[in-house]
């Protein structure tokens, strides 16, 4: 019987016309951190949606504790136990930072460890201090606490974050870093990244794709011994 908590198996996904995933194959097990890396238009950002429902793939299969999912609805998926938050970060900037949580709530439970509002609270304590702000107000790296937040408010058992330090300055990233490791204890991670020194830092696995094509998947202790030839496939420094 299959031991990951998620596995894409031979997926294809398209725009369109437009080929992006070729036969894309990963696996994230339970309790680990994989880190799905590569260069701008890589596919990253297209592979977390054809996992979170909303870009299904046109052929491949992807199974969440074992049951095949492909072609679910997103709401489906999330009931499923999957956190998404998309690159961007999606909240309600005309709500507080309270309603935000409240309203993640009641998409209801995932079946991983139930996160309450003060337990997401508890490990963003600025989401404490600003619940009555209105999150459209809250900084960048406010903001992305409170979109991790309202993931985790869903109960997941796996959590799909796209770039989450994207544009965020170096102190806010180190601080993103130090709340990461510690959700790992709690949760399986599929993490999109362009910070490779963030991304190493957390990760048990690695995939690296390049033009919609898997081209290292391993552990990260394999990922930095094949470092060096694979730099090119990176994009960044
Ligand atoms: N909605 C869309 N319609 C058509 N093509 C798209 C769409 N979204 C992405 N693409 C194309 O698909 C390819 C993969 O894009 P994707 O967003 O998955 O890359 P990425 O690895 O997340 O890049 P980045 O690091 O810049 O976020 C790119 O060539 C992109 O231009
Ligand atoms: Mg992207």
């Amino acid at each position: 019987m299959a031991t990951e908590l998620l596995a894409l198996d031979r997926v294809n996904a398209f725009y369109g016309d437009s080929h992006v995933l070729h036969d894309v194959s990963l696996q994230v097990r339970p309790g680990r951190l994989l880190a799905l890396l590569g260069r701008n238009g890589a596919g990253k950002s297209t592979c977390m949606q054809a996992i979170a429902g909303l870009l299904p793939p046109r052929s491949g299969r992807i199974r969440l504790g074992g049951a095949e999912v492909q072609g679910s609805a997103p709401e489906a998926i999330c009931r499923r136990g999957v956190g998404f938050v998309p690159q961007g970060r999606r909240i309600f900037p005309t709500l507080t930072v309270r309603e935000n949580l409240d309203v993640a709530a009641r998409r209801g439970a995932g079946g991983g460890k139930r996160w309450s509002r003060d337990d997401v609270q508890a490990i963003f304590p600025r989401l404490k201090e600003r619940e009555k702000q209105l999150a459209g107000s809250l900084s960048g790296g406010e903001q992305q606490m409170l979109a991790i937040g309202r993931a985790l408010m869903t109960s997941p058992v796996l959590l799909l974050l796209d770039e989450p330090s994207e544009g965020l300055a170096p102190q806010i990233v180190h601080e993103l870093g130090r709340v990461l490791d510690k959700l790992k204890d709690d949760i399986s991670i599929l993490l999109v990244e362009q910070n490779l020194g963030l991304a190493l830092q957390l990760a048990d696995d690695v995939v690296l794709l390049n033009t919609g094509r898997v081209v290292f998947d391993g552990t990260r202790e394999e990922f930095d011994t094949r470092q060096p030839e694979l730099q090119r496939h990176l994009g960044i420094a």
